[in-house]
């Protein structure tokens, strides 16, 4: 932080100095907290492209770059050595996890994945149907009504359990993703094993039947490990900036992660990775190569799902680390997927075209990640929820530095446009 630099703003004629902040990678910000207070006015910025909403040690972008970090990580490197458990704990903690540290996480996590035998009550009362992100989104803030403790909206009380609700959410969202999965599917509910790892534990859970154990093959826990390792953190995107915006308030983490999973779940955000799928699925069935989507995407017919990002004005770094991915795990898998070869040529025509090159719009996470996912066998109305899953720890982790360090109820102003003052018209008087 720098407080030798300022920036002058001059409103009807008066000039206001305000301090400027420099973070620890020279991102340049003007602290304008004092701005309404001494000059009347609200700076207006629709969308919070401009708006720094708080100050983060978590995750670091330059979209400009094409670089991403967790705790100051290249996720090239996470994505390389790490797994998604190590990352999390990177991720909520602040350091990578030594031996003992990581084994004691893993027991932790690993203990927590049975839901109270109650719960099918809720699962029951949900259609069949439901959509995979409604009952998730449900579930987290109804599990907070099993740990009372845990969830006192009193931010003292509920940072004192933070290590146990931290694991607890880690654990379950994977399990009541399973159970929904098995719900919509009308399949029986499969228990969790202790004896198995986070992302085996969960394929388990998904895919075994009670008269045939699932075992999944290294090559698809290995791509779902890093699909979630990959979606772990993004700095302030709309769901977490919802989650931190809902525990502005005091409110406990699972109703703030819960909120989470209702922003995710739009297709601009996480669930952009089922609508790419299905505009691939689109373009393959009509007998289209790509061509004519990129053309009605030009012409504001379409959006080619999968491409721009509100940060990255380059490529996505996650988009090249799961592109090939996707090759690897259908290879190995001994699948071809001609959905994979449109995404190619989408992805080629978009890279050259004077439209996408202007808007420096590139692949971004979404555009592969859904070829893995349905290569693993996961239905594309869970993909969104995959997403959640992975972005759990993003969510605690910006919960608790909200928790740890901010007081301030998050309340935005608003440029009003509507009436002016105007009589209440009795009803039989209205037109
Ligand atoms: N296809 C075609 N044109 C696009 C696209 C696209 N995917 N994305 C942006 N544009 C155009 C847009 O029409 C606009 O053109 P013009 O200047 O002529 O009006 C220009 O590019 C800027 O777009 P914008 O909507 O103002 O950009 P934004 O920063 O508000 O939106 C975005 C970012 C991710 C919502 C948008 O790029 C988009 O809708 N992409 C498709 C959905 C998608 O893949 N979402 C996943 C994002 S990554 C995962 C996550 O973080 O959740």
């Amino acid at each position: 932080m720098s407080e030798n630099q300022t920036a002058k703003i001059i409103i009807e004629g008066k000039e206001h100095e305000y301090p400027v902040m420099i973070g620890s990678e020279n991102e340049k910000a003007i602290d304008l907290r004092q701005f309404r207070k001494e000059t009347g006015y609200i700076t207006f910025d629709d969308g919070y492209g401009n708006t720094g909403s708080c100050l983060s040690n978590i995750t670091f972008i330059d979209g400009e770059k094409g670089i991403l970090r967790y705790r100051g990580i290249p996720i090239e490197q996470l994505a390389e050595k790490s797994s998604f458990l190590c990352a999390a704990y990177l991720i909520i903690y602040g350091k990578l996890p030594n031996e003992t540290d990581l084994n004691e996480f893993r027991k932790k996590v690993a203990k927590k994945a049975h839901l109270h035998v109650d719960f099918k009550h809720h699962f029951e009362g949900f259609p069949k149907a439901a959509h995979p992100m409604a009952v998730l989104s449900s579930m987290l803030n109804s599990l907070g009504s099993y740990y009372p403790h845990m969830s006192t909206n009193n931010r003292e009380q509920d940072l004192e359990q933070f290590d146990e609700t931290a694991a607890l959410l880690i654990s379950k969202v994977r399990t009541i993703a399973a159970a929904t999965y098995r719900m919509n599917m009308g399949l029986p509910f499969i228990y969790p094993r202790k004896d198995l790892r986070y992302v085996e534990n969960f394929l388990h859970m998904m895919f075994t039947e009670p008269y045939e154990q699932y075992i999944a093959p290294k090559e698809v826990s290995d791509a779902l490990d890093l699909f979630f390792l990959l979606h772990a953190d993004h700095e302030q995107n709309c769901s977490t900036s919802t989650v931190r915006m809902v525990a502005s308030s005091g409110a406990n983490l699972f109703a703030s992660v819960s909120a989470g999973v209702s922003a995710l779940w739009g297709p601009l955000h996480g669930g952009a990775n089922a609508a790419v799928v299905k505009m691939l699925q689109e373009i393959h069935d009509s007998g289209d190569d790509g061509s004519r989507y990129i053309r009605a995407a030009k012409d504001g017919k379409a959006r080619l799902m999968g491409f721009g990002h509100r940060v990255y004005k380059n490529y996505d770094p996650r988009a090249t680390i799961f592109g090939q991915a996707a090759e690897r795990v259908l290879k190995a898998l001994g699948r071809e997927d001609p959905l994979l070869d449109i995404a190619h040529h989408l992805e080629q025509a978009a890279l050259s075209d004077d439209y996408f090159i202007q808007r420096k719009l590139y692949p971004n996470v979404d555009f592969y990640s859904g070829i893995v996912l349905k290569a693993i066998g996961i239905p594309v109305e869970m993909f969104t929820v995959m997403f959640a899953i992975g972005r759990m720890p993003g969510w605690i982790a910006n919960w608790k530095e909200m928790a740890e360090t901010s007081t301030k109820i998050h309340r935005p102003r608003q440029v009003y446009t509507g009436p002016t003052i105007s009589d209440y018209t009795p009803i039989e008087e209205r037109k």
